[in-house]
């Protein structure tokens, strides 16, 4: 066989046995051969597709530009694959379409230009494309729906935290409430303890105070001696009065714990009003005691809680009498500047120790020096509080045995 004869035979048994489909059609598209393998692939006979147009062969939406593709093909052929980046199909002999690939190639022989057409059937591929597709569309779904499971399951969460963190805050909150109730009431339950204790020691010398003289006036009674009876009807009322006192003390501090005191300011004149204090207020002194009163600044009203400062006042000026010796002053002094008032009391008595000075204002704080004058101790401390509701203050001076200077400054006016 010449090398000819052997390459023809070659090509032969190649197109024969190729397991892709081969068409060979002319430049005007007329189908010359088909291999057994695109005569199956296309349903067709051997020999039934030799010498129809090739366009039989693609689905009729397609056709016409497949014409055009191939005419243009004819002109610049070059070996390529057809329909690049296009899902091309073609038609079966039964009319079903399927999914392929086309190679093209052209050879001449003489004057006549052949193109060969590769053709395989890709619908096995498309349709592991397309399930490789659709799962990994549904694998996104999932994850979808896994992420949004799990950021709603992340929102139920920090809604719980939130929730959990108000329960926590509010729970302490009440607790912080009961304990502070429970302080106050401790407080309060130590405070009436003190009291009763402080009380029952105080109303003993006024007490028996009155029981001796109630007995003495009976006695001087029957001798008809008005003098002696006189006196100790002074001994039972101050006895009384002191009585008075102590209670009222304490029924002002409660007033106070229980937050039941209420600043009440009215308009009224500083200097008429210290004038009716200190009138009554000498009734209740000592021997040979004045309450030496002084005023200074304007005189225009002011604008307080009048009760509040009577108590205030008095409990200051009957300090400075009771813990004076009989025959000596007290001083009392307003001085009305410009948006203040400021007001002292002076005595020159017993003073206060200065190691115990940091405890005046304590309740029942009674200083060593005083434990023979009647009192409860709670005076001072009320008095600071009530400055506090009135936006005033109080300070002092004292040196024991030469007497000691209260010093109280308030605001000319404070709001209702
Ligand atoms: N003008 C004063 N001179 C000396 N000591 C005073 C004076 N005022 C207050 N004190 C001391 O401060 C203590 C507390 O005063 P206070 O609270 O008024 O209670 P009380 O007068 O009932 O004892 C008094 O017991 C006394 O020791
Ligand atoms: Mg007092």
């Amino acid at each position: 066989m010449t090398s000819r004869e052997e390459s023809t035979v070659a090509y032969e048994s190649m197109f024969e046995n190729a397991s892709i489909g081969i068409l060979i059609s002319n430049g005007a598209g007329i189908i010359e051969k088909v291999n057994p393998s695109a005569s199956r692939l296309f349903g067709y006979g051997l020999e039934e597709l030799v010498g129809q147009k090739i366009e039989v062969l693609i689905p009729a939406t397609l056709r016409k530009t497949h014409v055009q593709h191939r005419e243009g093909y004819a002109q610049r052929p070059s070996p390529r694959p057809m329909g690049l980046g296009m899902d091309l199909s073609a038609l079966r002999k039964d009319g079903t379409t399927f999914p392929i690939e086309i190679s093209l190639a052209t050879y001449t022989i003489g004057d006549k230009k052949e193109i060969v057409s590769f053709v395989s059937d890709i619908s096995k591929r498309k349709k592991d494309e397309e399930g490789l597709q659709r799962l990994a569309e549904e694998l996104e779904t999932k994850v979808q729906e896994r992420t949004e499971a799990l950021s709603q399951a992340i929102q139920e969460l920090q809604q719980m935290n939130e929730n959990l963190n108000h329960e926590m805050e509010q729970r302490k909150n009440a607790e912080q409430e009961v304990r502070r109730a429970f302080e106050k009431e401790k407080d309060l339950g130590e405070l009436k303890s003190r009291f009763v204790s402080m009380a029952s020691h105080e109303f003993r010398t006024p007490l028996s105070g009155i029981l001796t003289s109630t007995a003495l006036i009976d006695r001087y009674n029957q001798s008809g001696d008005k003098e002696k009876i006189g006196r100790h009807i002074q001994t039972i009322k101050s006895s009384v009065q002191n009585l008075t006192n102590i209670l009222n003390d304490f029924l002002s501090l409660d007033k106070l714990e229980a937050g039941r005191v209420e600043c009440r300011p009215s308009s009224f004149s500083m200097d008429d009003f210290a004038r009716d204090l200190v009138d009554e207020m000498q009734s209740l002194a000592k021997k040979g005691q004045r309450i030496l009163y002084q005023h200074q600044g304007g005189k225009e009203l002011v604008v307080l809680d009048r009760e509040i400062l009577r108590n205030v006042l008095i409990n200051l000026l009957s300090n400075a009498m009771k813990y004076s010796p009989e025959g000596v002053d007290v001083h009392f002094g307003i001085e009305q500047q410009d948006s203040r008032i400021v007001i002292i009391v002076r005595d020159e008595g017993i003073g206060i120790p200065e190691v115990e000075q940091g405890q005046l204002f304590e309740r029942f704080f009674r200083a060593r020096n005083a434990t023979n004058v009647q009192g409860t101790g709670l005076g001072l401390n009320i008095v600071k509080r009530y400055l506090g509701l009135m936006g005033g203050s109080i300070s002092y001076i004292s040196r024991e045995n030469e007497g000691t200077t209260f010093t109280v400054i308030l605001p000319e006016g404070i709001q209702p």
